[in-house]
């Protein structure tokens, strides 16, 4: 019971630095056409990422999607502080309707947290890809009981340079959501050799409680 109460504290105070944009997600986005997940599989490097509550904590990360006999997993990796690895595996939900495909949701199920938050289910939309160089998604979590929501935009890349081309090819279904290039932050992926050998799973920092708060 302390342990639930200690976790809907730090929940509710934290809820208020994490959702800034006021009212619900945006609605009626339009995705990526055709979408295959086949041919999204592998590794991207984020290139650029926006992150709504300002947030700068996923450094040096990469999203591979990886298949298994149980499912397609979404394993995200970042370095953080410049120390250490750590990363998050999430499983995908795949939509049944074929006209949804890009409306994907990713999975993490977390054991030793209270109940409520063991198995949290975020969206990972894909705005746009040619699978073969750039890719644009984004999620959007809403909190009725502030009225705000958060969002994170990744500008994924299939090489460590993004060229020009893709980069606006990717930046354009941004202003559906209301995000602008401005926002975007440049990840440098030069310096991506953690200090310290130590890879560990952790909670992704991309995401924000799927929980109602
Ligand atoms: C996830 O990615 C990290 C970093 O690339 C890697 O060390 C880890 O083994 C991967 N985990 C799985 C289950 O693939
Ligand atoms: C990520 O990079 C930014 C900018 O270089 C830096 O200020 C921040 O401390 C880094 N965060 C982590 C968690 O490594």
């Amino acid at each position: 019971m302390i342990k639930i109460l200690f976790y809907v504290i730090i929940s509710v105070s934290s809820v208020f630095g994490y959702f800034t944009l006021p009212g619900k997600c945006p609605e009626n986005v339009k995705l990526q056409e055709d979408f295959r997940l086949a041919e999204f599989y592998g590794k991207w490097y984020q290139a650029y990422h926006y992150s709504s509550d300002g947030r700068n904590n996923n450094n040096c990360s990469t999203i591979n999607l990886i298949t298994k006999p149980t499912g397609v997993y979404f394993n995200q990796s970042r370095v953080d502080r410049g120390l250490f690895h750590r990363y998050s595996i999430g499983k995908f939900e795949i939509p049944i309707n074929i006209e949804e495909a890009a409306k994907l949701d990713v999975t993490f199920v977390w054991d030793n947290a209270p109940r409520r938050l063991k198995t949290r289910r975020y969206n990972f939309h894909v705005l746009a890809t040619n699978n073969n160089y750039y890719a644009t998604a984004y999620t959007c979590q809403y909190s009725p009981l502030i009225d705000k929501h958060f969002i994170y935009v990744w500008i994924l890349s299939r090489n460590i340079i993004l060229n020009d081309v893709s980069k606006e090819l990717a930046i354009k279904p941004l202003q559906q959501i209301g995000v602008t290039a401005a926002n975007l932050v440049k990840d440098d992926l030069s310096k991506c050799t953690p200090k310290y050998y130590e890879d560990i799973s952790v909670e992704p920092t991309t995401f924000r409680y799927p929980v109602p708060i």
